[in-house]
């Protein structure tokens, strides 16, 4: 059986540096990199070499997965290590996505995870990890990201209940909440919405973050949290009345949501 894995979004930020990492680990054989843009795939390929195996796929729809739970059956594999990373963000208030915009996002960063996580769980054994990516979103609600902070809010939630119930498989399940990571990510997100999103403190690298994901997993961690800034802001989530937090976003991103906002 050949030792295998899987990581969505891989083409860049995150889940590149993810694969990098995995790359080197000696036991696993294949890496699974999977994403929409196979041109990017192929540069990742090139640069990490022959265990790279690239799958182009649209996570938002579910038939893709119903594929890749197709290929699994048809591969001699075993999952030790589930990455589910893609996902994206926008910063925009409820009215600047359509409908299908808005469901096309909690696709991704929700059913994606679930659907991935539930298909690959068959192929994994004691000892195998899945990670899910949620974020520093996820401690609170975030105006003007409000589809982006509730979907990584579930996938928190979730990842840490599947942890208690995959006990006794000996597989365990991680949610990493990164902040700010220098990324793509911002040139999706920003749509030029009125209200926009424009102070990033806290930024980080995804390399680090991916380490410490990597490592955390590798501990049976439920929850991964990278840097002193992020581990402040889970601690005060916790400890503070979530309207004041709410509060604090706003006025660090200059937003005031009683005023008429001026036309970019
Ligand atoms: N950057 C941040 O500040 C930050 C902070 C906290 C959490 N996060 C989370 O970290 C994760 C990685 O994001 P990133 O920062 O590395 O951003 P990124 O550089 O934009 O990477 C996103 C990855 O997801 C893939 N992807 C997007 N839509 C997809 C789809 N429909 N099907 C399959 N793959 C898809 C992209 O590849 P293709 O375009 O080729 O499909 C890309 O590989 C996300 O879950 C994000 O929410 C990011």
């Amino acid at each position: 059986m050949k030792k295998i894995a899987i990581i969505t979004g891989a083409s860049s930020g995150l889940g590149r540096e993810f694969v990098r990492i995995i790359n080197k680990k000696k036991n696993i054989q294949e890496i699974w990199a999977v994403a929409r843009n196979q041109d990017k795939l192929d540069k990742l390929k090139a640069q990490t070499g022959e265990k790279v195996r690239t799958l182009s796929m649209d996570l938002s729809d579910l038939s893709q997965i119903e594929t890749l739970g197709q290929m699994l059956s048809d591969n001699d594999v075993k999952i030790c290590y589930l990455i589910n990373n893609a996902g994206y963000g926008k910063f925009a208030s409820y009215d600047d996505l359509s409908v299908e915009e808005s469901v096309n996002m909690l696709n991704l960063n929700i059913n994606a995870v679930v659907a991935v996580g539930l298909t690959c769980i068959p192929y994994m054994c004691r000892g195998a990890h899945i990670i899910n990516i949620a974020s520093q979103a996820s401690f609170q609600p975030l105006p003007y990201m409000n589809l982006y902070s509730a979907s990584k809010a579930f996938v928190r939630n979730y990842t840490r209940s599947l942890h208690i119930e995959l006990k006794d498989s000996g597989i365990t399940a991680t949610a990493v909440c990164p902040g700010w990571m220098k990324t793509d990510f911002f040139s999706r997100a920003d749509i030029g919405a009125a209200r926009n999103i424009s102070s990033f403190l806290g930024m980080s690298s995804p390399e680090k973050v991916a380490k410490k994901a990597i490592a955390d997993a590798d501990r049976g961690k439920d929850l991964s949290i990278y840097s002193l800034y992020v581990n402040i802001c889970h601690i005060c989530s916790k400890l503070l009345p979530q309207k004041f937090i709410i509060h604090c976003w706003l006025h660090q991103q200059h937003i005031d949501p009683y005023s008429r906002p001026s036309q970019q």
